[in-house]
């Protein structure tokens, strides 16, 4: 049962107690008051009826007496009016039945008459009864009179008083409640409300009570202080659980670079005297003049892929080991028009229309301008081969912008997107969904691990309407990275 509700029963049955019982006893008072005047009533007309048969018995109108009687007689309110001899006998007087009364009042034992004595009696109700003794010896004057009308009036006060103690006990309940409701229900339900909301996302409002909630708002402030202190201990627990899993993330990375660096170190030591080689060729055609131009021009191409090639098994060799990149300027816009025309030709066969969204100046950020081409060439990549073989629209569509102290490069598709379970793997090395040949699985492993040494962030996420939205953000203007804003 509710606090509440216990609390007007309590005070609800109280109020009607107490009233019961002082009512009880004014009603006793007056009930006492009444039969106390009835009785002087009763008194006064005995009296002047014994004046009256004084004169009468001394007159001799006897005649005159028994009428004065019959008609007192008469009236319904009188049990007996009658003159009584010694043995309690009734000699003139009536009405019909009195002669119980007299001998219910009890003074009539046949030795003699009272002197004078009044009192209260039952005869077929309350009555209250005078007797005078009159001039003749042994005879008394005695009168009876019913005193119902004080019971009447009683029962009539006693339904009053209960209904004035209901009607009391009504409007003092509705006060008590409305009072309570204020007070007691209302402020604790909204502490309720604020200890239901511990420990949830967002964590609850504070508790505001007035000062006026007395022990309430005392609880209020204390319950506020006790959620502040859980809340901040609970993003404590979250920012280590967080740390922990990155921590994890980071280990497991780092076991398969290091696999990914002996294996990468391997191949570009391999590739290192082939690929010098290709180069020394193509210079050696480079150097002769006779040759047409055509073959001048494709040997400046082989040097310039072979170049690249270089610089890519240095750029994976380098993530993969893990070196500290050395901070120059780089204008992000190059980097990632750089990485676009890597991937052109692939998207042009695929079908897939390019959308560049690039500011008109530079953005220039602190790194390697060719590891961030290559990070950014990844996520393009990744999305020219999930629209090769889509059936819906092909657009990739690549933005650059700034905010604050950020700079974002989006590369969103309108392809299949990447499965929720997925989502959480595809960062690690080796996890890939395509065939051998077509993937590695390490595309995104290297993007995060170039992204995050240049101190910033990637996030994949659905794209609203079906897709991918890849998301690098780079610090600008950072201190430790050196990172300027260069203007246009
Ligand atoms: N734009 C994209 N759309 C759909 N799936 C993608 C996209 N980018 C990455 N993925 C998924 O993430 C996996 C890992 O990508 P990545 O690390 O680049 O390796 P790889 O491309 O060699 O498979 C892919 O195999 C693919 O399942
Ligand atoms: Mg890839």
């Amino acid at each position: 049962m509710r606090i509440s509700t216990r609390l007007i029963l309590a005070s609800g049955a109280t109020i009607v107690v107490v009233m019961l019982a002082a009512g009880l006893i004014a009603q006793r008072k007056r009930e006492a008051l009444l039969v106390d005047a009835h009785l002087r009533e009763t008194e006064t007309l005995a009296r002047t009826l014994h004046l009256v048969s004084g004169f009468a018995q001394r007159d001799g109108r006897l005649a005159d007496l028994d009428q004065v009687l019959a008609s007192v007689a008469a009236d319904p309110a009188t049990a007996a009016v009658a003159l009584v001899d010694r043995e309690g006998a009734i000699r003139a007087g009536g009405p019909d039945g009195a002669e119980a009364c007299v001998r219910g009042i009890g003074f009539a034992r046949g030795d003699g008459p009272p002197a004078e004595q009044s009192g209260i009696a039952q005869c077929g109700g309350r009555i209250d009864w005078v007797a005078i003794a009159t001039g003749t010896p042994g005879e008394t004057l005695l009168l009876a009179r019913r005193i119902t009308f004080v019971e009447r009036e009683a029962a009539a006060a006693g339904q009053r008083l209960l209904l004035t103690i209901l009607a009391l006990a009504a409007a003092a309940t509705g006060v008590i409640l409305l009072v309570l409701r204020r007070t007691l229900s209302a402020p604790l339900a909204e502490i309720v409300r604020a200890v239901e909301g511990v420990g949830r996302t967002p964590p609850p409002a504070p508790v505001r009570l007035r000062r006026s909630a007395g022990e309430l708002h005392v609880l209020a402030e204390a319950f506020n202080r006790m959620a502040e202190r859980l809340e901040g201990k609970r993003q404590y627990l979250i920012r280590q659980a967080e740390e922990q899993i990155a921590l994890e993330r980071r280990l497991r990375q780092s076991e398969k670079f290091a696999a990914l660096g002996r294996f990468t170190g391997g191949v570009a030591h391999e590739l290192g005297s082939p690929l010098s080689a290709i180069v020394f060729r193509a210079e050696e055609l480079l150097e002769r003049p006779h040759d047409p131009d055509e073959v001048r021009d494709h040997a400046s191409g082989v040097i310039a892929e072979v170049e690249r090639i270089s610089e890519l098994v240095r750029g994976l060799f380098h993530i993969a080991q893990r070196d500290p990149i050395e901070p120059h300027p780089v204008d992000l816009v190059v980097a990632v028009r750089n990485a676009v025309a890597d991937v052109a030709r692939a998207a042009t066969r695929g079908g897939i229309e390019l959308d560049l969204r690039l500011p008109e100046g530079r953005v220039t950020v602190a790194g390697d301008g060719v590891l961030l081409r290559h990070a950014v060439r990844n996520l393009l990549q990744n999305s020219v081969q999930a629209l090769a073989g889509h059936a819906g629209e092909r657009r990739i569509r690549v933005s650059v912008g700034e905010q604050a102290t950020l700079v974002r490069v989006v590369v969103e598709d309108t392809g299949p997107g990447i499965p929720e379970a997925d989502l959480g793997r595809v960062f690690e090395p080796f996890f890939t969904t395509k065939d051998v040949g077509e993937g590695t699985g390490l595309g995104l492993a290297v993007s995060l691990g170039i992204v995050e040494e240049h101190g910033g962030r990637l996030r994949l996420e659905p794209r609203a309407g079906g897709g991918l939205r890849a998301e690098i953000t780079l610090p600008i203007g950072e201190a430790g990275h050196g990172v300027a804003r260069e203007a246009a």
